[in-house]
């Protein structure tokens, strides 16, 4: 098959259980960074994407203490929300919870980070595939909504098991299954491996999302062909480009490439970005202080990025974020 039939023949869309979306792309979930300001940024450049929450915790969610990660705003949906945990009967009482906002329930089964791994939550759950097929059963039969799990390929390298866990997911019924291509081991290290990745869409029938090291429309492009997805969710690359998403499905849909921002433009959305978040958090501060890791990402590959870094991460006041942002497109010219 030519690229330009396959192009055609997947024109973005993508259904996940009863759910029918009009675009095969996903932005993944980030503690930290897809809060409700960053997904309504995305949301500018793409209308049809998939969003996803941070992940919440069922325990969390039980006493009512996960208010912030909760916000959203309907101009998100269509919606996921996510769910961390190990406890069955947590988790579906925490699915019911979000049933009411979310189209998507998501069940955490890939976070590496030790403090969820120590708890037995995220991927730990790949090394006990009975507790984790309960736990999907019992998030699939406490909501009406698609059920989705996000997953990685194992523990590690010699521990593999990503087949027999993605064979559990569908028999388990859930509606679909996010494959992001490294184990636990690896962490954020080495390459996502988009092979693997196809070896779980051939073993099942439900719809597998494709997850690692997508950066660009052609790195999008070539996870799909590579993996023979049904779709992909795109995470770090967001971070100082929410207009990615939207770039990416121009890209599968019409092989168009857009191009990236130029600075000036990069620019004028980080400050639109800030301000948000300042509103947001109804603190100039804070909502500066949260911005500090994207201004990193907003400012790379701009002469100079590191001295602007470091004035960056220093202000306390939008005025001083508008400020040096005026002093980089001066010094542009
Ligand atoms: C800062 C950060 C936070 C993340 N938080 C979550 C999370 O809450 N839930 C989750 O399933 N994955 C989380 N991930 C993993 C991403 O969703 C994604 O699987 C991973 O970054 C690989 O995709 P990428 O190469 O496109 O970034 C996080 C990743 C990063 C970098």
């Amino acid at each position: 098959m030519n690229n330009t039939s396959y192009i055609e023949e997947s024109a973005g869309n993508l259904k996940i259980g009863n759910l029918q979306l009009k675009s095969k792309v996903i932005a993944a979930p980030m503690a930290g960074i897809t809060d409700t300001v960053l997904r309504q940024m995305i949301r500018m450049f793409s209308k049809d994407c998939l969003l996803m929450s941070e992940m919440l915790s069922s325990e969390a969610l039980k006493f009512n203490k996960e208010q912030k990660i909760l916000l959203h705003d309907k101009i998100e949906n269509p919606l996921s929300f996510q769910i961390s945990g190990h406890k069955p009967e947590l988790m579906a009482e925490g699915a019911r919870k979000l049933e009411p906002f979310a189209q998507i329930i998501d069940i955490n089964m890939g976070c590496p980070a030790p403090k969820i791994v120590k708890n037995g939550d995220g991927v730990k759950l790949m090394t006990d595939i009975k507790l984790a097929s309960e736990i999907i059963k019992a998030v699939r039969n406490a909501v009406s909504i698609p059920v989705t799990v996000k997953c990685r390929l194992g523990w590690d390298f010699n521990s593999k098991n990503y087949i027999e866990f993605a064979k559990m997911i569908e028999d388990c019924g859930a509606d679909g299954i996010i494959v992001h291509g490294r184990t636990k081991s690896q962490m954020y290290s080495g390459k996502a491996n988009w092979e693997e990745i196809g070896e779980v869409k051939q073993a099942v029938k439900i719809p597998v999302i494709g997850n690692g090291d997508i950066d660009s429309p052609q790195k999008a492009k070539e996870c799909l062909e590579i993996s023979g997805c049904d779709g992909i969710a795109v995470g770090r690359g967001i971070m100082g480009d929410p207009g990615l998403i939207g770039r990416i499905e121009k890209f599968i849909l019409t092989g168009e490439l857009q191009p990236e921002p130029d600075i000036k433009e990069k620019l004028e959305i980080a400050l639109l970005h800030c301000k948000k978040e300042v509103e947001h958090m109804r603190n100039e501060l804070n909502g500066i202080k949260f911005m500090r890791k994207f201004f990193a990402c907003y400012v790379t590959g701009i002469r100079d990025a590191t001295t602007y870094r470091a004035d960056l991460v220093r202000c306390t006041k939008l005025s001083e974020v508008e400020a040096i942002f005026e002093k980089i497109r001066n010094n542009l010219e």
